[in-house]
C-alpha cells in the first residue's frame, strides 16, 4: 500500500498529552488484535473500530461507511457540525483503491487534533489492511466449509435414511437459538456445528455404519467413536475451533449418560446440548430401516418425556415453542 499513515507519537514536553496517547495505543492495540475469521468477523471489526475511536476522542458522532468515496480531510460544516473524512484504501493490482471512509463528527466548539487525525489516519490504514486480510481469509473459510459439507453430504449419501439430517439438524438447532435469543456469533457457530456435527462417520466402516439388523456392543463402540473422529478431522483446522467441541459432545446427555466424556448437566455446553436436541428429534422423526419414523407431536412427546432427564429442559422448552410455532399450527 502507498500511503503511509504517520506514526503516533507522544509530544513529549507538553502536559497531559501521555496520558492521551496511551489511550490512543490501546484503542489501536485493541483494533489490531482483533482477528477476523468469518464474514460475521468483519461486521464486528468495523464495530470494534467505532467503539475504539469514540472511546479516545470526544465527538458528536463517529461511523465507518464502506460505501462513497471523500477526498481525504473534506470538511461539511453545517448545522453547528464539523466532519472529517479519512478514507479507508486498499491495494490492488499496485495501486490504491478507496473502500470508504472513517467520519467523525464534531461539535463547532469541539477542536479536531493534529493527532487525533493522525490516529484516525492509523486506524484507517490498519482497517483497509484487515479488510483485505479478511476478504482471503472468508475465502478460505467458505471453501473450508464447501469442502467439509461435500465430506457430509458423502456420509449422508451412503444412507437413504441420513439425507439431509445434517441440514435439519442445523435448521431445529437455529431456531432453539432464536427462541432463546443467542447472540449472532453463537448462532453462526451452532448453524456450521449442525452441519458437521456427524462428520466424524466418514471414519466408520460402512459395514457397521449401514448394518440393517441391531448392533452388538463392540459394533455400537465403534459408532460411538463418531464423535471423536469429529473432533480429529476438524481439530487442524483454525476456524473451526468452536464448532469442534460441540461436534464431539453433541451425544452427551444431561444425565451424564452420553459419550464420549459423560459429561453432565452445564458442563456441557450449552450449544452441544442445543444440537443434542435438535439431532434426537430428528433421528425419530426420520424412517430407519428397522422402524417408521414417528409424528413430530409423539417425538416432542418422547423429548419433553426425558426433559430434566436426558435432556436440558430449557432447550426442551425452546424447542417445543419453535415447533408450535413453525410446524405443529
Ligand atoms: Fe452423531
Amino acid at each position: 500500500m502507498n500511503y503511509q499513515p504517520k506514526l503516533l507519537k507522544n509530544n513529549e514536553g507538553e502536559q497531559g498529552h501521555e496520558s492521551e496517547s496511551s489511550d490512543l495505543l490501546s484503542a489501536l492495540t485493541s483494533i489490531i488484535r482483533f482477528s477476523i475469521n468469518t464474514k460475521s468477523d468483519i461486521e464486528n471489526f468495523f464495530k470494534n473500530v467505532v467503539e475504539n475511536i469514540s472511546s479516545v476522542i470526544p465527538a458528536k458522532r463517529v461511523s465507518l461507511n464502506l460505501r462513497g468515496k471523500r477526498q481525504y480531510n473534506s470538511y461539511d460544516s453545517h448545522e453547528n457540525v464539523r466532519t472529517v473524512y479519512v478514507p479507508i484504501n486498499i491495494n490492488e493490482n499496485d495501486s490504491d483503491i478507496s473502500i470508504g471512509h472513517i467520519k467523525l463528527e464534531k461539535t463547532q466548539d469541539q477542536n479536531i487534533e493534529p493527532e487525533e487525525l493522525r490516529f484516525l489516519e492509523t486506524v484507517a490504514y490498519i482497517t483497509g489492511l484487515k479488510f483485505q486480510n479478511s476478504i482471503l481469509e472468508v475465502v478460505i473459510y467458505e471453501g473450508l466449509v464447501q469442502t467439509l459439507k461435500v465430506l457430509v453430504n458423502t456420509v449422508e449419501a451412503k444412507d437413504v435414511y441420513t439425507k439431509f439430517h445434517s441440514q435439519r439438524v442445523a435448521r431445529y438447532s437455529m431456531g432453539i437459538a432464536d427462541v432463546l435469543g443467542l447472540p449472532k456469533e453463537e448462532k453462526d457457530t451452532l448453524k456450521i456445528a449442525g452441519i458437521l456435527h456427524d462428520i466424524g462417520k466418514i471414519a466408520i466402516p460402512e459395514s457397521i455404519l449401514l448394518k440393517k439388523g441391531s448392533l452388538t456392543n463392540e459394533e455400537f463402540d465403534v459408532i460411538k467413536m463418531h464423535t471423536t473422529f469429529g473432533n480429529e478431522i476438524l481439530k487442524p483446522l483454525r476456524f473451526f475451533h468452536q464448532e469442534r467441541s460441540l461436534v464431539l459432545y453433541h451425544h452427551e446427555r444431561w444425565d451424564g449418560s452420553g459419550y464420549p466424556e459423560g459429561l453432565a448437566g452445564e458442563n456441557i455446553p450449552l450449544l452441544a446440548r442445543i444440537l443434542a436436541v435438535a439431532d434426537s428429534f430428528d433421528a425419530m422423526t426420520s424412517d430407519r430401516v428397522y422402524r417408521k419414523a414417528m409424528s413430530f407431536e409423539k417425538a416432542i412427546k418422547e423429548i419433553k418425556d426425558l426433559s430434566g432427564i436426558k435432556y436440558d429442559s430449557i432447550i426442551v422448552n425452546a424447542f417445543d415453542f419453535f415447533l408450535r410455532k413453525e410446524y405443529l399450527r
